[in-house]
């Protein structure tokens, strides 16, 4: 499997398994046919609410001798009600627990925005606490603790833009090791990977394949379908691979993991095939050409009438 180097030196592979979206009672099975295809590297958050499963079906495979803990990597995420730095490490034990681990590989600062201790979904300005009052540099202090700990191997962002990032290291509270954001054809942010790429850090494009499932509440009536762009379609026919993969091929191609999340085991191997997918210049030359600065996961759910937070302070722009 190809994989990425971190800065600590471990080796994140470069395609995993995606799990937003992955019902209960759907979550488990994909994951132990994931692991049956080979996949080594899954992708979790507390936020998810499906962490007990994937817990049940890790150990399972344990047990069963079919993959050794220290042959996987495990992502998962500080949810945003979690930031006050104690009650970092409470929320990395509770998704130890539930994932039946001892340590994570990875753990990513969810989102760069704090919420009320208690708060999934927030529905009204108070359940939000404002950056000035929850610094992200003093949350990302606490998760190097973590580290110290043996809790998690490294630690990281999510949903950071550059002007967040800058902010973090100027602060000095150090580089994290991954940043993971939306990332495809249609939200290429070449900004953002060459910035991460002078720092060393390794970026994961989540919503590699467009999130086709995401919410309702995160689709407009206008939105181009990525898995049917005319130029992805036409590549794939070309190369007798599928829209799908060309996708995951091109992320990998520009130094990015990508997790595209399926519960149906013939798209979980589809996905797998992607790993070895290499596409000519022209094909990615023709990709990178497809952007549209298209966030389909935009964060205006943090957005609420007299809350600390809007879209300009979350993004540097838009697109980028
Ligand atoms: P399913 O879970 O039924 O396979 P993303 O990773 O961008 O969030 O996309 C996930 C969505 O894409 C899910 O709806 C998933 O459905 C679907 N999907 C996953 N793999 C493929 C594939 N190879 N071809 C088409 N759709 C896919």
């Amino acid at each position: 499997m190809r994989h990425f180097d971190l800065s600590g030196g471990d080796r994140l592979p470069a395609l995993g398994l995606g799990t937003w979206k992955s019902a209960p009672g759907e979550v488990g099975p994909a994951l132990a046919e994931a692991l049956r295809l080979g996949y080594r590297h899954i992708d979790c958050a507390a936020i998810y609410g499906n962490e007990a499963e994937i817990g049940a079906a890790l150990q399972q495979a344990f047990a069963a001798g079919d993959v050794r803990r220290e042959e996987l990597w495990v992502t998962s995420k500080l949810w945003n009600d979690s930031h006050a730095p104690g009650d970092v490490q409470p929320a990395l034990e509770q998704t130890l627990r539930d994932l039946r681990l001892e340590y994570l590989d990875l753990y990513l600062m969810h989102w760069p925005v704090a919420l009320r201790k208690g708060t999934g979904g927030p529905q009204s300005a108070e359940d939000f606490v404002a950056l000035a009052d929850c610094p992200l540099a003093d949350t990302f202090g606490a998760m190097t603790e973590l580290k110290q700990a043996g809790l998690c191997r490294n630690i990281g962002v999510s949903n950071f833009s550059v002007k967040k990032l800058t902010g973090l290291i100027e602060s000095g509270a150090g580089i994290p090791a991954v940043n993971q954001v939306e990332m495809h054809p249609y939200l290429a942010q070449a900004g953002l990977v060459d910035f991460c790429g002078s720092l060393g850090i390794v970026l994961t494009a989540y919503s590699p394949l467009g999130s086709p499932d995401r919410p309702e509440a995160l689709r407009a009536s206008d939105e181009p379908v990525l898995l049917e762009d005319s130029a992805v379609v036409d590549i794939a026919r070309n190369t007798g691979n599928t829209p799908a993969q060309v996708l995951l091929a091109w992320g990998m191609a520009r130094g990015t993991s990508v997790i595209p999340k399926s519960v149906n085991p013939k798209r979980l191997a589809e996905n797998f095939g992607a790993a070895g997918l290499e596409l000519t210049a022209g094909d990615l030359a023709t990709i990178d050409g497809l952007d549209r600065h298209r966030r389909y996961v935009d964060g205006q759910f943090w957005v609420v009438d007299g809350g600390p937070y809007d879209l300009a302070g979350l993004w540097d722009e838009p697109g980028c």
